[in-house]
């Protein structure tokens, strides 16, 4: 892939997730999780993985060497201020990967460079050259990012340009930091950069932008028709604030209308869906009803002269199929009947390779969720699968859930009743609270002795029908730690449990894991 795209007609798809992404608040990710969302990314045609700033934290730095270690057809990258320091990590990190690479940035615009880096442009200059000189000494592929630049000066950030070109940088990112910039004026700005770069002609122009006044797409667009051939996004649109662009819809965007832009990605458009809900599941963050492309909304058609059309030419109102994207619909899969060859087979077909441990343990909740299910869906099973591979690895979970009981009526107090199996040990425990998912809450985080404060609670249902299963998603923090957790079941209380003990393994591991670094270093 990362060869393929040196065509003047296809658009490179650079994904942050991992990076810019996980600046999303909450949407912090382990390790672990972060390799199996590189590998889907890899599965989904990516060109580049940001793979983490491998010196902003020992976390990230294992992040972009294990993502380099595991993912063969794409390119990985760190970012790295241009910094002695930052750079030397990012070279550690990315060393072992097949296509390795390096995204250097540093900020031009005069507000940033005056009052974040208190640097003058000849300063800010010097360092971008020097930075990209040094890392050309170690690595071949290098992107200069020049942060900030939709308000930096035009002729400032050409002569910036120009100089880490003629340094050895390949790709030229322009990044709209803060979202400020309109389509006409972003497509504007990347011509005359194009034009006005020595050298400029050699390199691939990039975009990177942010959604703050909802143009993220629509900004990476006017850069693609402005020579632009890269775009740097994210899955869902996760990122700072609100966002960046959002990699479903620059893609699907110059699918439907290649007739206007002439040119391609490199994108398996069918493994979209699949990668979307992946990351929602992993952090938490939930994909809006009306989110186009991946939305529950975005091809459910209401209004009686729409379903009309569409019945009679599914043209009239749908610009491209459910299916480009990889939506397959709630298909019955199987019921309890079903045996584990079947199940095995389902997976291989939505393209979730297990290996023959993860496959047992998710078979057995297959069998149980039957059991209560008269139909299980595909997205009841890929559920099961996220729950399943996401476990930590090697590591037995410290808190498992063993039963649960709570009451709720009008004229009494909420209560709930836990029991956990915690380090193999059953503890019971009772409290009363607000709701019963409060009580539940309560029971557990005394059982726990958890002080954690739950700052986001979510529930929605997977599939439809009274018998669907509910997916909840919580965020706690404790300690300056923040963690998701997820849980899937038929009943909400007993998916919210699910949720909150997922979130308290991850947070023990992640305890774990900082007392160890403290004690032994990294
Ligand atoms: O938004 C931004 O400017 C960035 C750079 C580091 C590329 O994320
Ligand atoms: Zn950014």
């Amino acid at each position: 892939m990362s060869e393929k795209v040196t065509e003047d007609n296809t658009v490179r798809i650079f994904d942050t997730t991992l990076r810019d992404g996980e600046q999303s608040p909450g949407a912090s990710m382990n390790v672990e999780e972060k390799v199996v969302i590189a590998r889907q990314l890899e599965k989904l045609g990516v060109d580049v993985i940001e793979g983490g700033f491998a010196a902003s934290s020992e976390g990230d730095f294992e992040s972009v060497e294990r993502i380099s270690k595991e993912v063969k057809r794409s390119r990985v990258v760190s970012l790295a201020r241009a910094q002695d320091g930052d750079i030397k990590r990012a070279l550690k990190a990315v060393e072992q990967a097949r296509h390795p690479g390096i995204h250097i940035f540093i900020a031009t615009s005069d507000i940033h460079m005056k009052h974040k880096l208190r640097m003058s442009r000849n300063e800010v200059l010097d360092a971008a050259v020097w930075a990209v000189s040094y890392a050309k000494k170690h690595i071949d592929y290098i992107e200069f990012s020049a942060e900030d630049a939709s308000r930096s000066d035009r002729d400032f950030l050409a002569q910036v340009f120009s100089e880490v070109v003629r340094a050895g940088a390949k790709t030229l990112n322009v990044p709209d930091t803060t979202g400020y910039a309109i389509p006409s004026e972003f497509g504007s700005l990347v011509r005359y950069l194009v034009e006005h770069t020595e050298g400029g002609k050699r390199a691939t122009w990039s975009a990177h932008c942010h959604n703050d006044l909802g143009l993220a797409t629509a900004n990476s667009l006017a850069a693609v028709a402005n020579g632009a051939r890269q775009v740097e996004c994210t899955i869902n649109g996760i990122g700072e604030r609100a966002g960046n662009t959002s990699l479903e819809e620059v893609v699907m965007a110059i699918k439907t209308r290649k007739n206007l832009f002439g040119v391609d990605t490199n994108i398996v458009s069918e493994q979209i869906y699949p990668t979307c809900r992946l990351v929602s599941q992993i952090t938490g963050i939930s994909i809006p009803i009306n989110k186009p492309i991946v939305g529950d909304n975005a091809f459910a058609h209401e209004a009686g002269i729409h379903q009309d059309g569409v019945l009679k030419q599914k043209l009239t109102y749908e610009i491209m199929t459910p299916e480009s994207v990889g939506i397959t619909g709630n298909r019955l899969v199987m019921g309890k009947h079903s045996g584990r060859h079947a199940f095995s087979e389902r997976l291989r077909e939505l393209g979730l390779n297990l290996n023959k441990e993860d496959m047992n343990r998710a078979f057995l909740r297959f069998k149980e969720l039957a059991d209560k299910k008269k139909e299980v869906y595909d997205e009841d099973i890929e559920a099961i699968v996220a729950e399943e591979i996401l476990r930590l690895p090697g590591q037995p979970d410290r808190f498992e859930l063993l039963y649960l009981n709570v009451n709720s009526s009008s004229n009494a107090i909420p209560s709930a009743s836990v029991k956990l199996r915690v380090d193999g040990q059953e503890r019971t425990d009772h409290a009363t609270g607000d709701g019963v998912v409060d009580a539940c809450y309560k029971a557990i985080s005394k059982i726990t002795g958890s002080r954690s404060k739950l700052v986001r609670y979510s529930v929605k249902a997977i599939t439809g029908g009274a018998d669907a299963q509910g997916e909840v998603s919580c965020l706690i923090e404790d300690g300056g730690i923040r963690v998701s957790g997820q849980g899937a079941h038929t009943d909400i209380i007993t998916a919210s449990a699910l949720a909150y003990i997922n979130a308290l393994n991850k947070l023990e591991y992640r305890k774990h894991y900082r007392q160890l670094v403290e004690r032994e270093g990294p």
